[in-house]
């Protein structure tokens, strides 16, 4: 099967031009004049953008949390991603402490097979016991390329600095990325402690009980013991800009020290947690929505480069019952927010359209670096001949409303209810085939493969 995709504006994370793009079979072709009588298909892409399928590197599907789990699988969740621009995600399977982390990967292999675009694997390490390195180095080997550590949630899932360090090695040994959520655990624990004693619980105290310092501390933390490992390190939903200096200043000395951030930081602040009727559950998340200052400083940031990529850590409950949990201590409301559906669309319209950006930068942080960092690259993020035939055609002038009522994600809430935006992708194809054309979703579940990614990451602005 040859399909032919013309007269559309071709954007990638290094290109910004007009041509058109031929497929074939499951691939990328060729990228220029494209003779029409000589496919079997042809998509008119005029007045659009044509840029590589989202890749989406931070997802939570069916994950247990506070007693529960999130309500979005595979297939709910990578439907949600397709609709939304994005052809590829990773998530994280979490090892039990005392178990073998290949248990839990078998869970989420399993998992992952109703998924209808690419996925691949982080593997969560809370147990880093010389038992288990034989079975990380199978994971690495089976393309598990990335391990993710916790510094935050003690006595579920955080790791004591001996774990980091090994962990780090051991990525540096294999060529491993280390992803660090970073925020001082024990420093927490006691400050909701304290708060507790004097304060009626509220979805506020999310915000109050972790402040900036307390993930600046922990990114400081985590990118010395990186460097003292040798291993590159990622640090995951960056909020509060005090640490995100720290990642820039590990940059400057040369460090392969990356740093992501999500549309929740980058357009709500903590205000949201202050609503009636316990509305603030539903913006209840670690680290937590912060400042005006801190939300515009992410967006310098990913300006400035000093982040590479903006992912969603798509963390979806319902309010109605699960948020609920925590209506007489916040510490049960389980932390997190739905997002996978919206990340191209926000960030196009409030950077692109706004002006804070090009769309160069636009696929650099949706699609571009998050492959590089986790090894898909030029497979993923790139449209060159090759690359799989993962696009989105972007229709710059299409509205999107958001509102639960029309969302393909199980939450029972949209975090950006009643907003409207401008730009949205128009088709999706996923390795040659459409599966979204006018943005309804056409595909199947199980059409999504598992991504073997390679044991090295290329470095990115
Ligand atoms: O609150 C959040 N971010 N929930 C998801 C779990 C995590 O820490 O990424
Ligand atoms: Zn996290
Ligand atoms: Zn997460």
């Amino acid at each position: 099967m040859r399909t032919a995709i013309v007269g559309g504006r071709v954007v990638t994370g290094s290109g910004d031009f007009y041509s058109d793009v031929l497929i074939e079979g499951e691939k990328i072709a060729a990228v220029g004049s494209v003779d029409k009588g000589a496919v079997d298909d042809v998509i008119d892409a005029t007045d659009r953008l044509v840029m590589p399928g989202g890749v989406d590197p931070h997802t939570h599907f069916s994950t247990p949390l506070k007693g529960t789990r999130t309500v979005d699988d595979f297939e709910s969740g990578t439907i949600a991603a397709a609709v939304g621009g994005t052809t590829t995600i990773i998530d994280f399977p979490l090892q039990a402490p005392g178990e073998d982390p290949r248990v839990s990967h078998e869970e989420w292999r399993r998992a992952g097979e109703s998924a209808v675009i690419d996925w691949g694997l982080h593997q969560i390490i809370t147990d880093l016991s010389d038992e288990f390195v034989p079975a990380v180095d199978a994971l690495v080997a089976e393309g598990v390329t990335s391990l993710k550590l916790f510094l935050a949630y003690p006595g579920n899932r955080m790791v004591d600095d001996r774990t980091l360090f090994r962990a780090m090695r051991e990525a540096a040994r294999t060529g491993a990325m280390v992803l660090l959520h970073c925020e001082n655990g024990l420093v927490i624990d006691e400050l909701e402690r304290e708060l507790l004693r004097t304060t009626e619980s509220t979805p506020y105290c999310n915000a109050l009980t972790r402040p900036p310092l307390t993930e600046a501390e922990a990114t400081a933390r985590g990118l010395a013991v990186a460097e003292l490992a040798n291993a590159p390190v990622y640090i995951v939903h960056m909020s509060a800009v005090e640490a995100v200096e720290h990642v820039r200043r590990a940059r400057e000395r040369g460090l392969p020290a990356y740093g992501e951030t999500c549309p929740q930081y980058l357009l709500l602040t903590e205000d949201k947690l202050k609503g009636d009727d316990f509305d603030g559950a539903k913006y209840v998340m670690c680290p937590p929505l912060r400042s005006e200052a801190n939300r515009q400083g992410l967006w310098n940031a990913l300006i400035a480069k000093d982040l590479q990529v903006v992912s969603t850590d798509h963390t979806a409950f319902r309010f109605g019952d699960q948020k609920q949990r925590g209506r007489d201590d916040f510490r049960q409301i389980p932390n997190g927010v739905p997002g996978i559906e919206w990340r191209n669309t926000l960030l196009y319209d409030f950077g692109v359209h706004q002006g804070k950006m090009s769309p160069m930068r636009f696929v650099q942080l949706v699609a571009t670096n998050p492959a590089k960092l986790f090894g898909m690259y030029p497979i993923k993020g790139e449209i060159q001949p090759g690359s799989d035939a993962d696009l989105m055609i972007f229709d710059p002038d299409r509205r999107v409303t958001y509102t639960a009522a029309q969302q393909w994600t199980r939450s029972d809430y949209n975090p950006y209810e009643g907003w409207q935006t401008r730009g949205a992708p128009e088709k999706v194809l996923l390795r040659g085939k459409v599966i979204v054309d006018d943005g309804e979703f056409v595909g199947r579940a199980g059409q999504g493969r598992f991504i073997r990614r390679a044991p090295q990451h290329v470095a990115c602005d």
